[in-house]
C-alpha cells in the first residue's frame, strides 16, 4: 500500500490533468442533443481502463446511454470484491451567464478556503469523485502490480436522468457484477478536513402536474371574473400542500415513515453542525423545517416536497393582461424509507384529482423516481471506510444521513443483496448541479488516499 500512496502522491498533478480531459466531454444526460458526448465521455473513459491495466473493460450499450465496466480480479477467490459505482453523465450546465468560466473548460484557480480547484460542470458530481478510483486503482496496478481486492468498475451514463436503465442492466448482469461490497464517491464530507460516510439517501418522486382551462389563452379583461384562472387555481393547490407545522398534507404522506430512533436524534445532534454558518453559505435569512425537527433531521430524515418548477402565463418584460390557458408545477418529493416512490405518487395523483376544481381538467405525469436506503454502519466495509479515512484525516469520520439520492443503492441492495459504503468528498460548497461547480484539488488527492486505504483495509477485515 505504501507504494501506491506514494505513486498517487507523485502523480497527482497527471490524474487531475486527465480529470480535465474528461470533463471537456459535454456528458449531459437528460438533453438528447447531447448524445454523442455522452458516448463520447463512455468511450473516453472505456480507453482509459484499458490503458491502467483493466480486463474485460467493456462499453455495454443499453437503451438509454451506455454503462462502462472494467474489472481486475487477479487478487482471487480468497481476497473480497469491491463493486465501485459511479457515474460520468453531469447536469445542464444552465444558467450559463452565472459562470465564471465556461462549465466544459475546466479551469483551476482558489476557491472560497483559498484552497486550489477545478471549476467545471461534473467536476465533483460525479466525474471527479468517480476517477478517484480509477487513479487509486492505478496506483497500485503500477507501483505493487497488483491490487488488495478484486475490483469491478460500474460507470453509468443516467444518474441524472434517474438512472431508468441500470437495474434491468444489473439484474441480467448479476453474476458478473457478484460482489462483496458496493463502493461509491457521490455524495459529501461533513466539512474541510472533517471526514463523514453516508448511511442514509433519501429517495424521489418526480411528478408534473398541469391544470387546463380555457381551450386558449383569453383576454383579461374580456373573460376575467367569468372563468376560473389555472395558474390561480394551480397556486391554491400548492399552497394546501403543506400546513401550518411544514407537514405534507397529501392523505398517507406519512404512513411509511420510520420514525427516527432517540439513538439517531442523538447522533444528528453530535454533529458538529453549525446552523449560522449555513445559512451563510446560501445566504438565507431563516431555516425552515417541518415543527420538532432540526435541519440535519430535517434533510436527512424527514421526507419533503417541493415545487421545482412553475410555468404559467406572460414570464416576458412588462405586463401583458391574459388570462392563461394552463398552469403546470413540476414537483419532487424526497422520501425516507419505508416510502417508495410508486405509492407516494399514487398518493399525490389523488390528492390533485381530489381538489381539482371543476372547471379544469388535471394532467398528471410521472417523470423519475429512485428509493431511499438505509445502510447497517456496523459491517467490515464500513469500519474499513472509517479505518481509511482516519488514516488520511487524522480523525474517525461522522456517520450521517444526507438528502440527496442516489437511485442505484436501494437496487444494489434489493436486487443483489449488496450493502453500499458511501464515501464522500463534496462539499456543499462545491455547488454540484449550480454554477461554478468545483473540486478541490486537495479533496481529490486526499479522496485517492482513502480508496488505495479502504482496499488493503477491507482486505484485512473482510
Ligand atoms: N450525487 C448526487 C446525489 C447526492 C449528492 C447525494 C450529495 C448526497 C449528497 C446525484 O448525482 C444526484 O444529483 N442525484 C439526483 C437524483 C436523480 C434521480 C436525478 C438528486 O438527488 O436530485
Ligand atoms: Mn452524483
Ligand atoms: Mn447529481
Amino acid at each position: 500500500m505504501e507504494n501506491a500512496l506514494r505513486y498517487a502522491d507523485e502523480h497527482q498533478d497527471r490524474f487531475t490533468r486527465e480529470l480535465e480531459e474528461l470533463l471537456r466531454i459535454p456528458s449531459i444526460s437528460t438533453d438528447p442533443e447531447y448524445a454523442d458526448d455522452v458516448q463520447q465521455a463512455a468511450n473516453w473513459l472505456a480507453a482509459h481502463l484499458r490503458s491502467i491495466g483493466l480486463s474485460g473493460v467493456e462499453v455495454c450499450e443499453t437503451d438509454g446511454h451506455p454503462i462502462v465496466y472494467g474489472e481486475d480480479l487477479r487478487a482471487g477467490e480468497e481476497a473480497p470484491t469491491v463493486l465501485v459505482y459511479g457515474h460520468y453523465d453531469v447536469q445542464p450546465p444552465d444558467p450559463l451567464e452565472l459562470w465564471d468560466s465556461p462549465p466544459f473548460e475546466p479551469t483551476r484557480r482558489n476557491g472560497e478556503g483559498s484552497e486550489e480547484a477545478i471549476y467545471a460542470r461534473g467536476a465533483c458530481d460525479d466525474k471527479g469523485q468517480m476517477f478517484m478510483h480509477v487513479k487509486a486503482a492505478e496506483s497500485y496496478l503500477a507501483e505493487e502490480r497488483d491490487l488488495p481486492v478484486n475490483l469491478k468498475f460500474l460507470v453509468e451514463g443516467e444518474e441524472e436522468r434517474g438512472s431508468v436503465h441500470l437495474a434491468p442492466f444489473i439484474e441480467e448482469h448479476r453474476d458478473r457484477l457478484d460482489a462483496d461490497v458496493v463502493l461509491i464517491s457521490d455524495t459529501g464530507m461533513f466539512a474541510e478536513g472533517v471526514p463523514s460516510i453516508t448511511y442514509g439517501l433519501r429517495g424521489l418522486t418526480y411528478v408534473e402536474v398541469t391544470l387546463t382551462g380555457p381551450g386558449r389563452d383569453l383576454h383579461s379583461g374580456l373573460f376575467g371574473g367569468a372563468v376560473e384562472n389555472p395558474a390561480n387555481a394551480l397556486a391554491h393547490l400548492i399552497a394546501n400542500l403543506h400546513d401550518e407545522d411544514h407537514r405534507v398534507t397529501v392523505e398517507g404522506f406519512y404512513d411509511d415513515v420510520r420514525p427516527l430512533t432517540d439513538e439517531e436524534r442523538r447522533t444528528f445532534r453530535g454533529l458538529p453542525f453549525d446552523e449560522a454558518d449555513w445559512r451563510e453559505e446560501i445566504s438565507l435569512k431563516q431555516a425552515k423545517t417541518e415543527e420538532g425537527y432540526g435541519v440535519l433531521e430535517a434533510v436527512g430524515a424527514r421526507p419533503t416536497l417541493d415545487v421545482n418548477g412553475l410555468t404559467s402565463g406572460y414570464q416576458g418584460e412588462g405586463a401583458k393582461t391574459v388570462l392563461p390557458a394552463k398552469a403546470s408545477a413540476k414537483i419532487s418529493c424526497r422520501l425516507v424509507p419505508d416510502q417508495t416512490p410508486g405509492d407516494i405518487a399514487d398518493k399525490l395523483e389523488r390528492h390533485f384529482a381530489a381538489n381539482v376544481p371543476e372547471t379544469m381538467h388535471l394532467e398528471f405525469e410521472r417523470l423519475h423516481g429512485g428509493q431511499p436506503a438505509l445502510i447497517d454502519t456496523d459491517s467490515p466495509a464500513m469500519q474499513a471506510a472509517a479505518d481509511a479515512m482516519e488514516g488520511v484525516y487524522g480523525r474517525r469520520p461522522f456517520f450521517t444521513r444526507e438528502g440527496g439520492t442516489i437511485p442505484v443503492v436501494a437496487d444494489f441492495q434489493n436486487l443483489l443483496g449488496l450493502d453500499t459504503v458511501l464515501m464522500g468528498f463534496g462539499l456543499e460548497s462545491d455547488a454540484i448541479h449550480s454554477p461554478n461547480e468545483h473540486f478541490g484539488l486537495g479533496r481529490f488527492r486526499e479522496g485517492v488516499e482513502s480508496i488505495i486505504r479502504f482496499h488493503e483495509r477491507y482486505a484485512e477485515r473482510q
